[in-house]
């Protein structure tokens, strides 16, 4: 607490820098915003090594930390176990998110102009190839870590109860991770992504029963188009992002909930 009155021992009664600088930091550590963040359990507190309680609450009492579990079994933690696969997948996720934020500031989807962005971006932005690259190496990355992500769980046989449906929350992040990459091939607006979308959409159209409706659908019109451009940013930008993110939540929860990872083998 605040140390008042004028004993300060220089006979003056006047305090020295020093101890004002004491009581100021006394004041910020005794007001309602320091206590209200700093609540039992951070580590900024005490520390988070004095007792095993103290250790938990630290875990506990964090938004951060507490994603982690409280103990954590041995194999786990190394990396020759997991290879760290399902980590470069997400954190390839979110490398694909910032750079994609940066594209989205020079991008248009529309037939006039699409392609021109792509070239503006390479000739005339500020980094803007690096970003527009990495972007596609991510996107690229991204499908090989997560495909071997799942030949690492299934060699593990980690596919086995109890983490059967954590293993079908898995196939799905495949499967979106897999719809984003193939959205975002159209944007470019070029050779390549038009006639990769159209023999996409064209054996789609060969489905029985529903197949020439989702084509349909997806296309916006009955060839590829401006609408289908259109169609496909958002589902790349918005639709899928969005669905894949809720997913990746359950499936960590779901880790968790399993009691973390399966082994040792
Ligand atoms: C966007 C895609 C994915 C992300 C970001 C992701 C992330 C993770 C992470 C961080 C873990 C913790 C352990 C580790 O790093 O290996 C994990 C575990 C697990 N993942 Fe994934 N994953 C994805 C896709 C998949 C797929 C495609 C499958 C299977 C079809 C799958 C099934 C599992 C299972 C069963 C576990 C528990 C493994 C164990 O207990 O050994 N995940 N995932």
């Amino acid at each position: 607490m605040a140390r008042r009155g004028n004993g300060n021992g220089n006979g003056h009664g006047r305090k020295t820098p020093g101890e004002r600088l004491v009581e100021v930091g006394d004041q910020i550590r005794g007001s309602q915003v320091w206590t209200s963040i700093f609540r039992p359990g951070s580590i900024f507190r005490r520390g988070y090594t004095d007792s095993p309680r103290n250790r938990s609450y630290v875990i506990m009492n964090s938004v951060l930390y507490h994603l982690h579990p409280v103990k954590v079994k041995r194999h786990a933690v190394r990396v020759s176990y997991t290879l760290c696969l399902g980590g470069l997948s997400f954190f390839l996720f979110i490398l694909l998110t910032v750079t994609g934020i940066f594209l989205m500031f020079f991008y248009r989807p529309t037939e006039a102009q699409a392609w021109n962005d792509i070239r503006t971006l390479h000739t005339a932005v500020t980094f803007g190839l690096l970003v527009r690259n990495m972007h596609r190496w991510a996107a690229h990355l991204m499908v090989i870590t997560v495909f071997l992500h799942m030949a690492r769980v299934f060699y593990h046989g980690a596919y086995k109860p109890p983490r059967e449906f954590n293993w079908v929350i898995g196939v799905i992040l495949l499967l979106l991770t897999l719809l984003l990459s193939f959205t975002g091939y159209l944007l470019p607006w070029d050779q390549l992504a038009l006639w990769a979308v159209t023999v996409g959409t064209n054996m789609m159209g060969y489905t029985p029963v529903f197949g020439p409706q989702v084509r349909f659908v997806l296309l916006g019109s009955k060839e590829i188009s401006g609408e289908t451009l259109l169609r496909w940013y958002v589902l790349h930008v918005l639709m899928f992002p969005f669905v894949i993110v809720i997913f990746m939540a359950v499936h960590f929860w779901r880790v968790r909930k399993d009691g973390g990872l399966s082994g040792p083998l």
